[in-house]
């Protein structure tokens, strides 16, 4: 696919240089499509005989692919918060267990853990330096009374991405369990649960995804999943969902597999885009659009920096996101930020202060130098 087909996939490119898939994207032409295509028959038909519950099958199986889990460990979500709830109240805490985590989360990945310090756990929060988590103190974190870490995968203010393969390394010689929020990084960087023993994780489908809000996935690692009590109960968490008299619930009888943290009916218009978007993705291949992502926000960050402003991005090899935060001393950003929409029709999102660009792999370099030409200078 050249850059003017992935581009026809995305009609926003006709009305706008979007560059904010950190915040809320736009949803892919076949995702819309797959959408519509449900709410039509949906209108039509008196019953579907379950054909997007079969589609929903299809969809958990792209998004097993995506991380390289199996289907099985696989769930839908309507957000990222959800999937961090199921681990963070279906952990058998004990009093003194300690959790470890980084001052820089998004509140989604923070309150869920603070509000176990009630049931006596405790939240070690790591401090960032110079917008990183640095390894060395996450790890001094962990003691013999560590039950988990839990960190974004890419950060949602400056884009800093944690090295995930030697996190995952830690945690397992460590023997803590890894949550990871990985909704600021699905879509763009590979994630391998297995290659990276990541235990759990979330993701919202709203962000690179380009899905829809109100979708989203939860990994967890099989062996892990009949240890995470489903902190909410419904019938679709049954093996045998439909029983026409129920007695009584016996966990004996919940899935073995990921749909355990079900509880009722699925967000099936949401899935079908979910699905349709992941499909569009993994045509294109997720390292291809990393390697994009890549490309554009280098030649964003070298712009940037020769107009004079202040990258505050990690970019190593290791480091670098889709996520491209800058600030200025001289310029009101939220000014800035109304003038680049309402003159350029360009889109960026103000964080802590700054501007944060964050392109994806269908965006090009013309918007890239668009937004760099726009920009005033120091
Ligand atoms: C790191 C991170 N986690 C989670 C979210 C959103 O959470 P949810 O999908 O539950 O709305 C965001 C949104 O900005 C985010 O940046």
């Amino acid at each position: 696919m050249n850059l003017d087909e992935l581009r026809e996939k995305f009609p926003i490119t006709r009305s706008y240089n979007f560059q904010n898939h950190a915040a809320i994207a736009p949803m892919s032409a076949p995702a819309a499509e797959a959408m519509a295509g449900y709410a039509r028959e949906l209108s039509e038909a008196a019953y579907l005989r379950g054909k997007y519950y079969r589609t929903a099958e299809q969809v958990r199986a792209l998004a097993a692919r995506l991380i390289n889990a199996d289907p099985a460990e696989v769930t839908f979500v309507k957000n990222t918060c959800e999937g961090i709830n199921y681990v963070a109240n279906g952990v058998q805490w004990l009093t003194g267990d300690n959790i470890v985590t980084t001052t820089m989360e998004f509140p989604a990945n923070a309150y869920p853990w603070m509000v176990l310090e009630q049931r006596g756990v405790n939240l070690r929060r790591v401090d960032e330096e110079d917008g990183r988590v640095p390894f060395d103190r996450l790890a001094a974190a962990i003691d013999n009374r560590t039950r988990l870490v839990t960190v974004s995968v890419v950060q949602w203010a400056n884009g800093f991405r944690i090295d995930l393969t030697r996190l995952g390394e830690l945690c397992k010689a460590k023997g803590v369990l890894l949550f990871v929020d990985a909704i600021q990084a699905l879509g763009v960087h590979p994630i391998d649960v297995r290659a990276m023993n990541i235990d759990c994780l979330s993701a919202g489908g709203h962000k690179w995804l380009c899905a829809p809000e109100g979708t989203g996935v939860f990994y967890c690692q099989r062996e892990l999943i009949g240890h995470i009590k489903p902190s909410q109960i419904g019938y679709m968490c049954m093996k045998h969902p439909f029983e026409d008299r129920v007695t009584r619930f016996d966990p004996a009888e919940l899935h073995d597999d990921a749909r355990r943290f079900d509880s009722g009916v699925y967000n099936l218009a949401g899935i079908c885009a979910l699905g349709a978007s992941i499909e569009l993705l993994l045509d294109v291949g997720i390292e291809e659009i990393q390697v994009r992502v890549k490309q554009l926000t280098d030649l964003l960050v070298e712009g940037l920096r020769s107009k004079g402003w202040r990258v505050a991005s990690p970019r190593t090899a290791s480091e670098w996101s889709g996520i491209v935060s800058f600030s200025s001393e001289k310029y009101n950003t939220d000014e800035l930020r109304k003038h680049l929409r309402n003159e350029f029709k360009i889109v960026l999102a103000k964080r802590l202060r700054r501007l944060r660009a964050s392109p994806h792999f269908y965006n090009s370099t013309e918007e890239i130098r668009q937004l760099i030409d726009a920009l005033p200078a120091h």
